[in-house]
C-alpha cells in the first residue's frame, strides 16, 4: 500500500544543510497497523510530512498504491490528500463551528459527493465508533477521546488508501488513548483500513502489527508483533531504553 524507497531529506538554513532522513526504506501492507517510534528529532514528523506531500523530499521515492506522488502538481496532490489519505493529528484539527456529524462529513463535502450517501456513511461511522449520541454536539462540548474518534471517523470518510496519524494519543489520558486505538483496530478489522502512526507512546504502539524505530534519520529497527501485547510492549520499551532520548518518559 505504501512503499518508501531510499528516502532522503535535508533542511537548508542559510549555507548549512541538515540531513534529517538518510536512506529510509520500508513498506506498509494493506490492512497493516504500523507505528513509527524514535527519539525526539529522529525525523518522524519529517517522514510523515514527506509521505503526506506537505514537504518535498530530495531523493528516493514514495509510492502510494504503486503510484509515485512526487511529480504531481499542487491540484492533483490536493485531490490525493483529500481522497486517498486520511489524517489524524495530535490536536484533533476539528472545526469548532461544525458539529461532530458535520466534521465527519467534511471530506466528502470537499470531494462533492452525493449528500444521501455521505450522510448514511457518516451515521454508520458514528455508530461503529460509539459516537452516535454526540453527533449533534460541537467539539467544545465533547471529551478528548470523543474528539479523536470523530477525527478517525472523518479520516475514514473517503475510504483512503492509508491513514496517517501524528501522535494521535499525545493529548489523551490512558482511557481515551485506548478508545482511539480501539477505533483504529476496528477500522482495520471492519473497514480494511491501513494505518501509519507516529507515536511516543509504547502502550499505543504495542497494539500495532509492526513498529519501525527511527534513530538519527535512519531505520534503526523494525519489530513485528509475534507475541502478546504485553510482551511486545516490554520488547519496545527495551529497544527505546537502549536508544535513550526523550522516550525515557515512557519508562517512568
Ligand atoms: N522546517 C525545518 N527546518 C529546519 N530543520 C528542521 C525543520 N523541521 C525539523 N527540523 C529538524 O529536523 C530534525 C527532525 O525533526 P522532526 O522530523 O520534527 O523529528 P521528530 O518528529 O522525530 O521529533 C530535528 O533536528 C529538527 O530540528
Ligand atoms: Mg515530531
Amino acid at each position: 500500500m505504501l512503499q518508501v524507497n531510499h528516502l532522503n531529506k535535508s533542511y537548508r538554513t542559510g549555507n548549512n544543510i541538515y540531513p534529517v532522513l538518510k536512506d529510509v526504506s520500508f513498506h506498509v501492507q494493506r490492512k497493516e497497523f504500523v507505528a513509527v517510534m524514535g527519539p525526539s528529532g529522529s525525523g518522524k514528523t519529517t517522514l510523515l510530512n514527506c509521505i503526506s506531500c506537505f514537504i518535498p523530499h530530495d531523493a528516493g521515492e514514495i509510492l502510494l498504491h504503486g503510484k509515485d506522488l512526487s511529480g504531481l502538481r499542487e491540484e492533483a496532490l490536493a485531490s490525493i490528500r483529500n481522497k486517498k489519505l486520511g489524517f489524524v493529528f495530535q490536536d484533533f484539527m476539528l472545526l469548532d463551528g461544525l458539529t461532530v456529524f458535520e466534521n465527519i462529513c467534511l471530506p466528502q463535502i470537499i470531494a462533492k459527493l452525493p449528500v444521501p450517501q455521505m450522510e448514511a456513511k457518516a451515521r454508520h461511522l458514528c455508530n461503529s465508533f460509539g459516537i452516535e449520541k454526540i453527533m449533534q454536539k460541537y467539539p467544545a462540548e465533547i471529551s478528548g477521546g470523543e474528539k479523536q474518534r470523530t477525527a478517525v471517523a472523518r479520516a475514514l470518510m473517503n475510504q483512503p488508501y492509508i491513514i496517517l496519524a501524528d501522535e494521535p494519543t499525545g493529548n489523551l489520558d490512558s482511557k481515551s488513548c485506548r478508545a482511539v486505538i480501539d477505533a483504529f483496530l476496528q477500522a482495520k478489522e471492519e473497514m480494511d483500513a491501513t494505518i501509519f502512526m507516529v507515536t511516543h507512546d509504547s502502550y499505543a504502539a504495542s497494539f500495532c502489527d509492526r513498529v519501525i524505530v527511527l534513530k538519527d534519520g535512519q531505520v534503526y529497527k523494525e519489530l513485528r508483533r509475534t507475541s502478546s501485547r504485553q510482551e511486545f510492549m516490554d520488547e519496545l520499551l527495551n529497544v527505546l531504553k537502549l536508544l535513550g532520548g526523550d522516550n525515557e518518559d515512557d519508562l517512568a
